[in-house]
């Protein structure tokens, strides 16, 4: 695709994502959530999960932030609906690589996700964009984590 078509598709999905983002909401009795702050600027997602078996079966965000990291959070959040936490923790590696300008966007898995691509330009919008990915990634280690204890327990 041509830089400039690019760099429009990168301009209006931000716009887009900003003002009206997906999936913004609290869940009642998650599985799994996860707070970050940027400590650059002290804005706030919190991110909060479902999960059926393996598998991200509702994810949610809510907080303040920039366009950048609004828009990166509702991309998110509609990306990783139905994805197993392995896939999703794959993904999240993906979204980091990719916006720090490591791998091109070649990739389909990231879905629309992939035009966040622009963000490697603005090194100090990296944080922006990775905000929520961040937080998805804490959580899902975090549930991995606790996965690994019961296994420990039940032995
Ligand atoms: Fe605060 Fe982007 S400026 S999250």
């Amino acid at each position: 695709m041509r830089p400039k078509r690019l760099e429009m598709l990168y301009r209006s999905l931000i716009k887009e994502h900003s003002q009206s983002p997906k999936n913004r909401g609290k869940l009642t009795d998650p599985d799994g959530e996860m707070e970050l702050f940027n400590p650059s600027c002290g804005d706030l997602i919190q991110i909060q999960y479902h999960l059926k078996e393996d598998r991200i079966e509702e994810i949610v965000f809510e907080g303040q932030g920039c366009a950048i990291s609004l828009a990166s959070a509702s991309l998110m959040t509609d990306l990783m609906q139905g994805k197993t936490v392995r896939e999703a923790l794959d993904l999240i590696d993906l979204f980091s690589e990719l916006i720090q300008g490591n791998k091109s966007a070649e990739s389909e898995v990231l879905g629309d996700a992939v035009f966040l691509e622009g963000v490697a330009k603005f090194p100090t919008r990296i944080r922006c964009a990775n905000l929520s990915w961040s937080a998805l990634e804490q959580a899902l280690e975090e549930f991995k984590k606790g996965q690994g204890d019961e296994s420990k327990d039940g032995k």
